[in-house]
């Protein structure tokens, strides 16, 4: 059997023509010879509404039972509708009750839900219009992203996500047990230590500097025991990883990423992100038309900390040169100073990873976080230390085991050049291209602590 998508349908408007659609009920409503069923088969917003003459075989015994949730099969012919608000109908021929819902207890009814309450039934919430759009949004994003890479030749590479190294080195590496540690404590992989990847850049690194650009797209995971609308324990991650490039071109490849997602998503999801618009965040659309048409801001986190202490503002968190930034922070500085994405670059090394390149004063990295209104960083990347001394030295300070990483000071023996590379949260560009203001809505089944099961 081939089914006509409602999307396709509401789209093409075939007046005329007998098509089957399948999906699920979401109301119906009975006047005197006929009844109304709206059907939503997921592959839009938009109900198909679907008119059920009294004279159907099944009208008594089946269609007026049919309740929210319900799946059926309706084969029927498209006419142009009189109602407001839709363009076409479907007559029924025939409808096929395939699955019932107990009304009594089928938990999603027709008013609005609280997306508390959504998380507590993760199996039953992209059926909601709000769900629904983000798992549509989600998914061409994600597509936009490969589309963005692959038209400019990069070379997507899968990177392991069982690892030996701890990336960000911010100890916040899962360690995986196979439940029979052969070894002693941390040597639980057949008797190695192994954990879940923080990132792949590491990787990536490695083929970068074979393949030249590359980019690793997968789920990445951070044992942090945060409780925050920004942070999963997994959670997606778009890692771009050039050679023969520095930190402005890596600044310049982020800015066009992120603008190429927005206009390709504005395009191919309008009425979902019309959606989000009128029910999530009110002006979001043209909020990201303007992210998309202008430059991003950008600043030094030097002249970012002398803007925090000439704001006359107190933080929770006092400002000084060295700190790390804090959410507070970024948001002033984007919410209400540049009101749009703003990237910040050369942070002091001594709050950044051991991988980032150390700038001539010594005491800085050529870092860059691209912090965006709303969130606060969406970004985080930099040009990578390609000299083997300098790289070496780093390690030794941050009191990393070399042997671990011979393999990684190894790309700085034979053939170094400079490279630089950034990740892109997925989770948070979905959030800040749906407006969703907790992050547990992006995500199909978040993991956080005390995550709901399934
Ligand atoms: O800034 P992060 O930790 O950078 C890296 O992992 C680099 N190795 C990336 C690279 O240069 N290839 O993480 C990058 C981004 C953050 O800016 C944020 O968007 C997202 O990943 N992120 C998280 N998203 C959801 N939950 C978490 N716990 C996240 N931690 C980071
Ligand atoms: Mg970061």
């Amino acid at each position: 059997r081939t089914y006509t998508k409602i999307r396709q349908l509401l789209a093409r408007q075939p007046l005329g023509e007998t098509v089957r659609v399948a999906g699920w009920v979401r109301t119906r409503r009975d006047t005197g010879g006929f009844s109304f069923i709206e059907v939503n088969d997921g592959s839009c917003l938009g109900n198909l509404q679907v008119i059920a003459d009294k004279r159907l075989g099944n009208y008594e015994a089946g269609i007026k039972r049919l309740t929210a949730g319900c799946s059926v099969e309706v084969e029927g012919t498209v006419q142009e509708s009189p109602a407001r608000g839709q363009a076409v109908e479907l007559v029924a021929a025939e409808i096929k009750v395939v699955g019932w819902a107990d009304p009594e207890t089928y938990p999603l009814q027709k008013k609005r839900h609280s997306f508390e309450f959504l998380r507590e039934i993760a199996h039953l919430r992209p059926r909601t219009n709000a769900l629904g759009a983000v798992a549509r949004v989600r998914s061409r994003l994600a597509y936009a992203v490969h589309a963005f890479f692959q038209e400019r030749g990069f070379i997507q590479v899968h990177t392991p996500i069982i690892t030996t190294s701890d990336c960000e080195g911010a100890g916040e590496m899962f360690q995986i047990s196979t439940g029979q540690p052969s070894g002693g404590p941390g040597t639980d992989f057949f008797g190695r230590r192994a954990g879940l990847t923080v990132s792949g850049q590491l990787q990536a690194e490695v083929y970068a500097l074979a393949l030249g650009d590359v980019y690793t797209f997968g789920p990445t995971f951070r044992a942090e025991n945060s409780n925050t609308s920004r942070h999963l324990a997994e959670f997606w991650m778009i890692e771009p990883e050039m050679a023969f490039c520095d930190l402005a071109g890596n600044r310049r490849i982020a800015e066009e990423l992120l603008k190429y997602l927005l206009d390709d998503i504005l395009a191919a999801c309008a009425e979902d992100m019309e959606l989000f618009d009128r029910f999530i965040a009110k002006g979001l659309v043209e909020r990201l038309r303007s992210v998309a048409g202008q430059d991003f801001a950008h600043i030094t986190y030097t002249e970012a900390v002398e803007e925090l202490q000439h704001s006359g503002r107190t933080f929770d968190f006092p400002v000084r040169w060295g700190i790390d930034l804090q959410s507070e922070h970024e948001r002033y500085l984007t919410d209400e100073v540049y009101r749009r994405p703003l990237v910040v670059t050369d942070y002091p090394a001594a709050i950044k990873p051991f991988y980032m390149r150390i700038n001539d004063d010594g005491r800085t990295v050529a870092a860059m976080d691209i912090l965006v209104p709303g969130i606060g960083e969406i970004v985080g990347g930099s040009q990578r230390e390609e000299r083997y001394e300098v790289l070496e030295r780093r390690m030794q300070e941050a009191g990393i085991d070399l042997d671990d990483y011979r393999w990684y000071l190894d790309l700085r023996r034979y053939g170094t050049v400079p490279h630089a590379g950034f990740g892109l949260g997925f989770e948070r560009l979905v959030q800040f291209v749906s407006g969703m203001a907790n992050i547990r809505e992006v995500i199909p089944f978040p993991r956080t602590p005390g995550f709901a099961p399934c």
